[in-house]
């Protein structure tokens, strides 16, 4: 129904009909969205509350973990944790770091988007899910990392499974939601440290958090790369299970160029190009008159999505599934490259 979905489809993902579980996701229209409610969550970070434009579309259900591609009125398109409660009332709930410094999609939803702008945004997608296994599960945030950590405390609260949240910013200001995570039901499972309100002297409270948590604890984490690094470097000094540890990070795991140069064809024309060792797919291709549309150009968001007819890539997306990797029918140009000297790609 076009009075509630955008139908379009990225140019790209029209070429890779083969593939069948990108062409899925592929074709799933956009959706038309208002803004219903923005208000402050903390200092720097807003919420929008979004709702279907027509109030009789009944949204997709989600999981604790997903989250959504926002076409934003700039034209770029960034993604989005869920941060509300799944599969309670007809709406999404995302929150927004203003960051001066990024690349301009949080300036764009801040400074633009007010109280009844229309946005059209994917289907949610889920990065990181909650498992079912035996265990406490323990979630940490870090600042705006929150945003899937609380989606996750209110579908284990939906559950009935016992949990802990430990929320770690550095002043009360710049921490979100505490409406929530201090008022019940989240208040019981919910811990709060502040570095300005820490006792002078005190350990780390990430550290402290760390070595209390249960032996069968199985922790989620999302937060800045820093924060992440250093859970994950703990993790493995103290030896722990690594499925056990499950993250989420703002920024892409792998640089997108960096690495030994290879060719690339353009299978339409039989054009070669040398992709230099600091360079992606596309800036190769860009120099010689082949533009691919890219969006995030960090492999999150698959707008460069290309079909690959030789070769094998070297994925270093996180956009595409294990599956969808192993199958090496597509990459991503933006920030992927090849393990083979020579991809032949689709274009
Ligand atoms: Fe977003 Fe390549 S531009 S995945």
């Amino acid at each position: 129904d076009d009075r509630h979905a955008v139908q379009e489809l990225p140019r790209c993902l029209c070429r890779i009909l083969p593939i069948e579980v990108s062409l899925d996701r592929a074709m799933s229209p956009l959706l038309r969205m208002r803004v219903a409610a923005r208000w402050q969550a903390a200092e720097g970070i807003d919420a929008f509350e979004l709702a279907p434009a027509d109030p009789a579309h009944t949204l997709p259900p989600y999981e604790a973990g997903a989250h959504v591609d926002v076409h934003l009125p700039n034209g770029h398109v960034r993604q989005y944790s869920l941060c509300g409660k799944p599969g309670i009332g007809n709406r999404y709930r995302i929150a927004v770091l203003k960051e001066e410094q990024g690349r301009g999609g949080s300036r764009c939803l801040h400074d633009t988007v007010a109280v009844d702008a229309t946005l059209a945004i994917s289907a949610p997608r889920r990065a990181c899910r909650l498992q079912s296994r035996d265990g406490i599960k323990v979630l940490f945030a870090g600042g705006v990392g929150i945003t899937p950590i609380l989606a996750m405390a209110y579908e284990l609260l939906g559950r009935g499974e016992p949990f802990e949240l430990h929320y770690f910013a550095r002043t009360r200001a710049r921490a979100a939601f505490l409406d929530e995570l201090l008022a019940p039901p989240l208040a019981q499972a919910a811990s709060l440290h502040l570095d300005d309100e820490s006792a002078p002297g005190a350990p780390p409270a990430l550290d402290a958090a760390l070595r209390a948590l249960p032996a069968d604890g199985e922790l989620y984490a999302c937060g800045p790369a820093g924060f992440l690094d250093r859970i994950s470097g703990w993790w493995q000094r103290e030896g722990l299970a690594p499925e056990r540890f499950h993250f989420e990070s703002f920024v892409p795991a792998a640089p997108s160029g960096d690495g030994a140069p290879f060719e690339v064809e353009v299978a339409s024309s039989g054009l070669r190009v040398t992709v230099a060792p600091q360079e992606t797919v596309v800036e190769a291709l860009a120099r010689c008159g082949v533009e691919v549309p890219v969006s995030c150009e960090q492999g999150i968001c698959g707008t460069c999505l290309t079909g690959i007819k030789e070769g094998i890539p070297e994925h270093r997306d996180q956009y595409l599934t294990e599956q969808e990797h192993a199958a090496n029918q597509c990459f991503t140009p933006c920030c992927s490259r090849a393990r083979s000297p020579r991809l032949v790609l689709d274009l």
